[in-house]
């Protein structure tokens, strides 16, 4: 019988009709084995899913990092009903986003002042131009990756169709090096609006750096961003900014603000934020929509009020310490390496011999899948993992391990694999 039959079905169907047959890349069949994996899935509950086929599944993925409480959780689905009764969307704002507005300034440090969009990408858009009207100044340092827009997109590898004139106006740095933004700062000087980077990144910040880009930037007059779309809601209440004291000027947030309901925002100084009131222009027909709002203020209070955090971190050092053991166990420290800190860790590919990284994440992910567990080697943690899936996660990782040790062995993947091989599409 073929598992995956009614996936493989409509993923013939869905690429004739959207490219890549998916909306977002990286839930995209690239990503996983080809004709050997769900490509479809049909309901979620907790922290399991179900893919068209019946097949269950326990997910690390969390949707890209939405999933912060649970797939499906009945009281952010009561609390979006309750909305949804009143109506979804107003000709005038709705007090609910005052009331959300409140609560984010109250949780994040630095925030004063917040805007509402819709996805990651819109946030950070509104944050660089915000610096850039601030400023007066038109260079961005970015570090990381921060969305779809011209002004991020344009200055990586995926710039096609972006004119050259902006992708110039963007400089990338690589993370935990606050010399590179020493040097840019001094060889653009005067010209730098801003500097966004995501907060934590890989293992986090190295003692000292994000204080070191707040003295940098605050004596070269640029706005500093934390783009937190993926840090946000993840490892503390406030961000981290409160996790490693240093307030920046402006901070993004989306993916987990609402589990899973579209809404992201930008925050923090009044003086900048607020600009948009003088015609810096963030505006969109789908800010206020109540829904998503609604589902944000109980998100928040669900997080708050479960010790989430904590529990994210007690998860995922029990994950990492697991990996850890495995890594050793089965002698895979050449081609296996940990990442991330606990809520948002796992694991990253290496090659060897003839076989690239994309062979050993291959050979990885088709084991895990067939051990009902969904991840990309990086792990996000929600409130409804339990230890139990952690050890589920570790007994799949190591039958994984093993099936890279034969492919090692062998220095091929042929005749192991029983679907396509994983093929990002996203050049990093
Ligand atoms: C750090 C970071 N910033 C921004 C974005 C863009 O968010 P969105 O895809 O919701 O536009 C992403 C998306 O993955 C992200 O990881």
């Amino acid at each position: 019988m073929d598992k995956y039959k009614k996936s493989n079905e409509l993923l013939k169907k869905a690429r004739e009709l959207t490219p890549l047959g998916a909306q977002t890349y990286s839930k995209s069949f690239r990503y996983y084995c080809e004709g050997y994996s769900p490509s479809f899935i049909e309901r979620g509950k907790g922290s399991h899913l179900w893919d068209v086929d019946g097949n269950e599944y326990i997910d690390f993925v969390c949707a890209l990092g939405p999933i912060t409480v649970g797939y499906n959780d009945e009281r952010i689905n009561e609390a979006i009903i309750k909305q949804l009764e009143k109506g979804i969307i107003f000709s005038q704002p709705s007090p609910i986003s005052i009331e959300l507005a409140e609560k984010l300034v109250e949780i994040i440090p630095c925030a004063e002042m917040v805007r509402f969009v819709k996805n990651g990408s819109d946030a950070t858009e509104a944050a660089v131009r915000l610096a850039r009207a601030y400023t007066g100044k038109d260079i961005i340092v970015s570090c990381g990756y921060h969305g779809m827009h011209d002004w991020y997109i344009g200055s990586t590898a995926n710039h096609r169709g972006i004119p050259k004139e902006i992708r110039q106006l963007t400089k990338s740095v690589d993370y935990n090096n606050a010399g590179a933004l020493e040097k840019l700062l001094s060889e653009y000087e005067g010209q730098i609006a801003g500097v966004i980077l995501e907060p934590i990144q890989g293992n986090g910040p190295e003692e000292g750096y994000l204080q070191r880009l707040r003295e940098l930037t605050q004596e070269n007059g640029a706005v500093l961003i934390f783009d937190e779309v993926v840090s946000g809601f993840r490892y503390a209440m406030g961000g981290a900014s409160e996790l490693y004291n240093v307030a920046p000027d402006l901070i993004a947030f989306g993916k987990g603000m609402a589990n899973g309901m579209p809404i992201s925002a930008v925050a923090g100084k009044k003086e900048i934020i607020d600009l948009i009131s003088e015609g810096v222009f963030v505006s969109t027909t789908f800010g206020g929509e109540t829904l998503s709002m609604a589902a944000a203020i109980k998100t928040i209070e669900i997080l708050e009020t479960e010790n989430a955090f904590e529990k994210f971190w007690s998860l995922g050092k029990h994950m990492k310490e697991g990996l850890e053991n495995l890594i050793s166990q089965n002698n895979l420290g050449d081609v296996l390496l940990i990442s991330g800190l606990g809520p948002h860790c796992g694991l990253i590919f290496k090659g060897i011999g003839d076989l690239s990284y994309l062979d050993i994440n291959t050979t990885y992910q088709q084991k895990m899948i067939e051990e009902g567990i969904l991840s990309l080697g990086i792990n996000n943690i929600n409130l409804s993992h339990s230890k139990e899936e952690i050890d589920a996660y570790l007994i799949a990782a190591d039958m994984g391990m093993h099936d890279i040790k034969k492919a090692i062995n062998n220095n091929s993947i042929a005749g192991m694999t029983k679907g396509g091989k994983i093929e990002p599409i996203f050049k990093r």
